[in-house]
């Protein structure tokens, strides 16, 4: 089968490989399931491995191969797999439980505390830019047909549903946490799925972006949901709470690691602060008013998190979210695929958005590899 490989360490390496068809067998206990992949997602982290900044190949392989947005159709099922069958739609979670933590060990593996971690197509394990993948059953989501044309966006999405989930779960210390307010840092296909999510769950959003808003369609995907959008070049994200008040719940996903001490002065009495972007650089920042922020945390029970990746629990919930946009929101998600491209060979193209932002903004860019 034809797949996108990389070499670690070596810059621009992508290249169209010819590699051996993976069999359902490739799976032990009779798990395996056999997936067609119809559509597969590109993101900063696939622009990242592709520089040579970031990825890990499998032991004994000097390639990996790309991709860890997928979303595909089941071609063939072991003995031991009752829940799926032949043409059924799936996406399939991102990190394995390959590592030793006591995390790893209870299916928590994106919690996991071991330095080396296993994730398809970024980190040790082959990823989804490929004609076919052969996985646990265990690791597969299923995707209801009504949403076949925007389940590509289900990983990401996934990331926000850990986020969120985890901001639940840490203010469960309050007895009551009734979020009101919410600011979403950058957006970019993150941010906006996170804007998404929050307007989905009756917040109050305001986005936050570099860009001006005339003419912008993130500003408009903000607005068209009953959001703000408001360009940080004409209000800061500090100033802003003068205009919106202070936020129970801020989202980062601007990958601008100073903006998070402006976020954390944006917070309400028990606000909570998420930090969801992988900032490779070694970015330092002067100016911080450290004792200021110190005592809002203090005074204020302020909470700042950081996340990373998600379990199953977070794909199923972003399932459920994807249908109830579809349901409230009807072409706002297809909106942000912004750019299609057929087939794996036109790989180029794809490096070409994620570098440039191609001919229009890029929000988003897919690969097509087959039809649904
Ligand atoms: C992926 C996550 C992954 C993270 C760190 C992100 O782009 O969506 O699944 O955990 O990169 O490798």
């Amino acid at each position: 089968m034809k797949a996108i490989a990389i070499t670690p360490g070596i810059k621009n390496s992508a290249k169209l490989i010819e590699t051996r068809d993976p069999k359902v067998g490739d799976i032990k206990g009779g798990r395996g399931v056999l997936v067609e992949v119809l559509k597969a997602g590109a993101c900063g982290t696939d622009r990242e491995i592709n520089d040579a900044e970031y990825g890990v190949a499998p032991a004994g392989s000097e390639h990996l191969i790309l991709g860890h947005e997928n979303f595909g159709r089941v071609v063939e099922v072991g003995p031991n797999v009752s829940e799926l069958k032949p043409g059924d739609l799936v996406v399939a979670t991102v990190r394995r439980p390959c590592g030793t933590s006591i995390y790893d060990l209870i299916g928590q593996q994106d919690f996991t505390t071991d330095n080396e971690y296993y994730e398809h197509g970024i980190s040790r394990l082959h990823g989804f830019w490929a004609e076919y993948y052969a996985e646990d059953a265990d690791f597969l989501i299923k995707i209801p047909p009504a949403i076949a044309d925007i389940a590509v966006l289900l990983e990401p999405l996934s990331i926000i549903e850990k986020g969120i989930k985890q901001a639940e779960d840490i203010q469960r210390r309050l007895d009551i946490w009734r979020p009101k307010t919410a600011a979403v840092l950058g957006t970019g296909n993150v941010g906006l799925l996170t804007v998404l999510a929050l307007r989905l769950r009756g917040m109050e959003v305001h986005g936050f972006g570099l860009e001006l808003p005339e003419g912008y369609l993130n500003a408009g995907l903000c607005t068209d949901i009953g959001a703000t959008y408001d360009s940080t070049q004409e209000l800061s994200v500090t100033e802003s709470v003068k205009k919106y008040g202070d936020y129970d719940l801020v989202f980062e996903a601007t990958g601008y690691s100073p903006i998070m001490f402006e976020a954390m002065q944006t917070l309400n009495e028990n606000g909570i602060l998420i930090l969801s972007s992988v900032t490779g650089g070694d970015r330092t920042t002067d100016g911080v008013p450290s004792d200021l922020i110190n005592q809002q945390f203090v005074l204020g029970n302020r909470v700042m998190v950081g996340t990373v990746n998600a379990n199953r629990e977070h794909f199923e919930a972003g399932v459920r979210d994807l249908a109830l946009a579809e349901a409230m929101y009807g072409g706002w998600l297809g909106r942000m695929i912004t750019h299609r491209v057929k087939g794996l060979d036109n790989f180029a193209k794809i490096f070409e958005i994620l570098e440039n932002g191609g001919e229009h903004s890029a929000i988003k860019a897919i690969f097509e590899v087959a039809e649904i």
